[in-house]
């Protein structure tokens, strides 16, 4: 990783976990317990790589810092619940999340269940309040924008899918779409929002969004060689759990060298995207790069 990226990464995730301290709510008495689990799982972990998408986008135009940090926030806290409840026992049932317990470990069930469901709802009450943007419009898309990506037709049914295992049938064009619906759409618009809060011009958008989309589908199956082939000192989760569980991803349908493959043609297409951007982009292309890399 460049080591501009490197220190721009960090930077994001001070900045993310500073604001999302102040923007968690505090609560006494017999919320304690919730409100101690939230922070447990939002703060102090992560790559925050959804937020640096959003804010690096907007960067690139100029856009508010607040509007940008506000947006990144409620994407990281969706992301966050979408991690909660992904270890839930009813369905991957994992122990282990950013090197530490996973928060129904943690904590218990019910507690996780909350938390995950807080940190949703959320998201949306900091998209919709007027610092997040003067413009009501632009909350508006903001708020709709998020809920499409996360929602029953994004990241909700990806994971349905992906809680069908072989049922959803063992070929590239099923495990695509799951992968695109579970971790894509998330990717998607956390690229989209910085393009939109940036007013980016819509073939700017559209530029933007086809990076997204080919970053997004590299990052998991990136996820799934880690599955295969990570170590757990790395990757901070437990590895070689998804053949074990009859899960269908990239790996067990492709095998480790044609994935690694594809997440190369995606990677080299991924940054012909940027070329209406210049030197602008240079962050962005070098996240592609970290993307392909990584470890954890
Ligand atoms: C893990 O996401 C879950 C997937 C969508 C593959 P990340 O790898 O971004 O997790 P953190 O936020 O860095 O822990
Ligand atoms: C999780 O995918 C995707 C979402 C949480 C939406 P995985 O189940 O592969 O993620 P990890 O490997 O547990 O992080
Ligand atoms: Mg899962
Ligand atoms: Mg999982
Ligand atoms: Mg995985």
């Amino acid at each position: 990783m460049s080591q501009e990226l490197a220190a721009r990464l960090r930077e994001v995730a001070e900045r993310v976990n500073v604001a999302l301290d102040a923007l968690l709510p505090r609560a006494d008495g017999p919320e304690t317990r919730l409100m101690t689990a939230l922070r447990y799982s939002a703060l102090d972990g992560g790559k925050r790589l959804r937020p640096f998408f959003t804010i690096e986008v907007g960067r690139m135009f100029d856009a508010d810092e607040t509007a940008l940090m506000r947006a990144a926030v409620a994407i990281e806290c969706v992301h966050t619940y979408s991690l909660i409840h992904d270890d839930l026992p009813c369905m991957d049932d994992d122990d282990l999340r950013r090197g530490r317990p996973t928060l129904h470990r943690q904590f218990d069930e019910a507690t996780a269940l909350l938390a995950g469901d807080a940190l949703l709802t959320f998201a949306f009450e900091i998209l919709a309040d007027p610092p997040t943007h003067r413009d009501p419009q632009m909350r508006c898309l903001l708020v709709s924008g998020l809920a499409r990506a996360a929602g029953p037709l994004g990241m909700v049914a990806g994971q349905a899918a992906d809680m069908e295992g072989e049922h959803i049938g063992s070929d590239l064009i099923a495990v695509t779409r799951m992968n695109r619906l579970k971790t894509g759409a998330l990717i998607n618009f956390s690229v989209d929002a910085g393009a939109l809060i940036g007013c980016a011009s819509e073939s700017e958008k559209v530029s933007l969004s086809r990076y997204a989309h080919d970053v997004g589908l590299a990052f998991q199956m990136v996820d799934d060689l880690l599955d295969a082939e990570g170590v757990v000192r790395d990757t901070g989760k437990a590895v070689h759990k998804d053949s074990a569980r009859g899960k269908v991803n990239f790996v067990t349908v492709l095998g480790v060298d044609a994935t690694r493959e594809r997440v190369g043609m995606l990677a080299a297409q991924a940054k012909r995207h940027l070329a209406p951007f210049g030197p602008r982009a240079r962050m962005l292309a070098d996240a592609v790069d970290f993307v392909v890399e990584r470890r954890y």
